[in-house]
């Protein structure tokens, strides 16, 4: 193989193998599973915290620790008054990401990780049941001056982020979806975010600072942010006729489609895309953003066949249906993929090398330095 041909081959280290794994795979015969089991079994079946606890500890749970599960992650959502007090003073114009960055950050100060990390497990307990508190809470304030407070019937990390967020009780149809959507978003190999995880973790540095880190690489439109740019442009036609215009002279132009394409899946595409579609539909079928979104994906099919929907596509309009606004779309990946991101820590930890791969050096060849009186 030539130099160009291997550079061409591993632009973006696409198809290179960067360390074993037994969490996931993902795009074998277009498949995702996650240890070994069906993303459509689990999210058809389960509900997120099953799933969180399958990532955590490498097995589904019986009732009786799922119930055990919930109840921990339930007595995890209050947030210090010294994390509050930092909240308080990120202004309202701050990207929600860097709100939920600042968060996990500053939870590495006032909560820190045993040097050991022998506490690893409650610290994931509590990254799981406080950052939909951290959003809400932000939420409330910078918009309405309002300190919320984190009690709830809501069991669940789905119903108790929408009851929140939204201070009524949430439509169970609206769990329902929301289940769905973090069961999808939960895990997906190594992803740009998880690898940034697994670098950060290899260092033999904490939890905290993975996951901040992990949240930085997520934030990006390439990645989490995709969802957000999807209902950018979904939202900006008036109609299906304008829609299909517009994207027509978007591919003219070369331009990136949100919600489209995918480095590791292949003409099957994503399969998280069915089953996020099937909400969408549920909750918003009727909708014009729902027959933008379907007029876009069935022009995509006849002009690039090549690049399915991705997961981000129908996730934009299903939190749109359940009235969360498009800013937050991401932090919902974040409270998600931190399952994800937490077990790729754990299985770096259990049997570490720290990651620092080689650059090919492109730079001029040795040469005199001159110095600055002479330049
Ligand atoms: N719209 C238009 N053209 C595209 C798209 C797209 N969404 N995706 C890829 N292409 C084109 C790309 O321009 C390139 O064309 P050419 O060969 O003429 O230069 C060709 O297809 C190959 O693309 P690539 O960028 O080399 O592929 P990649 O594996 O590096 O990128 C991707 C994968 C997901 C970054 C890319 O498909 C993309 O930018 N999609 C839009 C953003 C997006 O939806 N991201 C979410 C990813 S999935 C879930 C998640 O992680 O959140």
């Amino acid at each position: 193989m030539s130099m160009s041909e291997a550079k061409k081959k591993t632009g973006g280290l696409a198809g290179v193998v960067a360390g074993e794994s037994a969490i996931c795979t993902c795009g074998l015969g277009n498949g995702l599973n996650y240890y070994g089991y069906a993303i459509e079994d689990l999210a058809n079946h389960a509900e997120f915290e099953e799933i969180a606890f399958l990532l955590q500890y490498a097995q589904l749970p019986n009732s009786k620790e799922l119930e055990e599960y919930k109840n921990k992650i339930i007595a995890q959502r209050e947030l210090s008054e010294n994390l509050k007090t930092i909240l308080k003073a990120i202004p309202k114009e701050t990207h929600p990401m860097n709100l939920m960055q600042t968060a996990v950050a500053a939870l590495g100060a006032l909560e820190a990780e045993k040097e050991d990390f022998s506490n690893q497990d409650e610290k994931i307990i509590r990254l799981l049941g406080i950052l939909p508190s951290v959003l809400c809470y932000w939420h409330h304030f910078v918009h309405f001056g309002k300190e919320i407070d984190f009690n709830s019937n809501q069991k669940s990390i789905a119903g108790y982020f929408l009851e929140k967020l939204q201070e009524q009780d949430p439509k169970e149809d609206f769990i329902k979806a929301m289940q769905c959507s973090l069961i999808l978003y939960a895990e997906h190999e190594f992803n740009a975010s998880t690898f940034t995880a697994r670098t950060c973790a290899s260092t033999k540095s904490d939890i905290f600072s993975a996951v901040a880190a992990a949240i930085g690489a997520l934030r990006g439109p390439l990645h989490g942010g995709a969802n957000e740019a999807a209902m950018g442009l979904i939202e900006s036609f008036s109609s299906v006729e304008e829609a299909i215009e517009g994207v027509n002279r978007k591919l003219e132009n070369k331009e990136l489609l949100m919600g489209f394409g995918h480095r590791v899946y292949g003409l099957g595409g994503d399969p998280r895309n069915a089953l996020i579609k099937v909400w969408s539909k549920h909750l918003g079928g009727e909708t014009l953003i729902f027959k933008v979104s379907e007029a876009i994906e069935n022009l995509m099919k006849e002009k690039k066949p090549n690049l399915p929907p991705n997961a981000d596509f129908y996730s934009a309009s299903a939190y749109h249906f359940m009235g969360i606004p498009t800013a937050y779309f991401t932090p919902i990946f974040i409270m998600s993929r931190v399952s994800g991101w937490c077990a790729h820590i754990k299985e770096q930890r259990a049997n570490n090398k720290l990651i620092r791969p080689s650059s090919e050096y492109i730079g001029p060849s040795p040469r005199k330095f001159i110095k600055i009186q002479d330049r």
